[in-house]
């Protein structure tokens, strides 16, 4: 009895401060405000009762042995230049070697056709995952005619990357042990080789060179290459 002569007396209150229209609008708003909040607390709790959803992406890869001898251990040379800029020469002050892929045809001839004239240029790539015959024929034709292109037993993906840029320091080391500088550049970055030598002449003793990125945060997003 006393906790309805209470609500009588706050509703009578509420009703002299606000008006019937008003409240009535105030009682809908929080009735609204209540079941969105409901909604929210019951998907939590559903979210936390769940099985975690399916990966998107196969992960074994990421479990495999990461130590760098392992890897390079399992991977075979399949095709290379017969000769290159480094053989018989005493010195050789910079090469380029380019990551790139069997698809990207396209980015090696521009490359060829513009700076890669001005100095020494390889392209390492893998082996396409999809139609490998066909690719291979194909890769084997561009190779023959080009005579700069070093093609390694692996499949050809994003995910390789780490694994292609070993492979080309150690092609280096093994192919061309006496150059000075290595340039590893992508395919699809235009490179001014003018600005790129007064650049070396600035740093003549350095050991490293590159752009410093600082101050970034990590990408959690695993749709985010970056
Ligand atoms: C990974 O490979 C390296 C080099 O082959 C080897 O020494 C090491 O024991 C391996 N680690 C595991 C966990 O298999
Ligand atoms: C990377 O290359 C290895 C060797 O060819 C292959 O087994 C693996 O599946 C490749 N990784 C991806 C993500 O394709």
């Amino acid at each position: 009895m006393r906790i309805h002569y209470c609500y009588s007396v706050i509703c009578y209150l509420l009703m002299r401060l606000f008006g019937r229209k008003k409240l009535t609008a105030l009682l809908l708003v929080l009735c609204g405000v209540a079941a969105v909040t409901a909604v929210w607390v019951l998907d939590q709790v559903c979210a936390a009762l769940a099985p975690p959803p399916p990966l998107v992406q196969d992960l074994s890869h990421f479990r495999r042995n990461r130590s760098l001898a392992h890897y390079l251990d399992n991977v075979q040379l399949l095709i290379e230049p017969s000769s290159t800029h480094c053989s018989g020469v005493e010195e050789v002050p910079l090469i380029a070697v380019v990551p790139t892929s069997p698809s990207r045809y396209d980015h090696r001839a521009v490359v060829r056709e513009t700076w890669g004239k001005h100095q020494p240029t390889y392209f390492l790539l893998g082996i396409d995952g999809y139609h490998v015959d066909e690719n291979l024929v194909t890769t084997y034709l561009e190779a023959k005619q080009y005579g700069d292109l070093i093609v390694y037993d692996f499949r050809d993906h994003y995910q390789n990357l780490t694994l292609k840029t070993a492979l080309l320091l150690q092609w280096t080391l093994e192919r061309c042990p006496q150059a000075k500088l290595l340039y590893k550049i992508d395919d699809d970055v235009f490179l001014n080789p003018w600005r790129l030598k007064e650049v070396l002449k600035d740093h003549e003793d350095a050991k490293l060179l590159g752009y410093k990125v600082s101050n970034v945060g990590l990408h959690r997003d695993e749709y985010n290459k970056c």
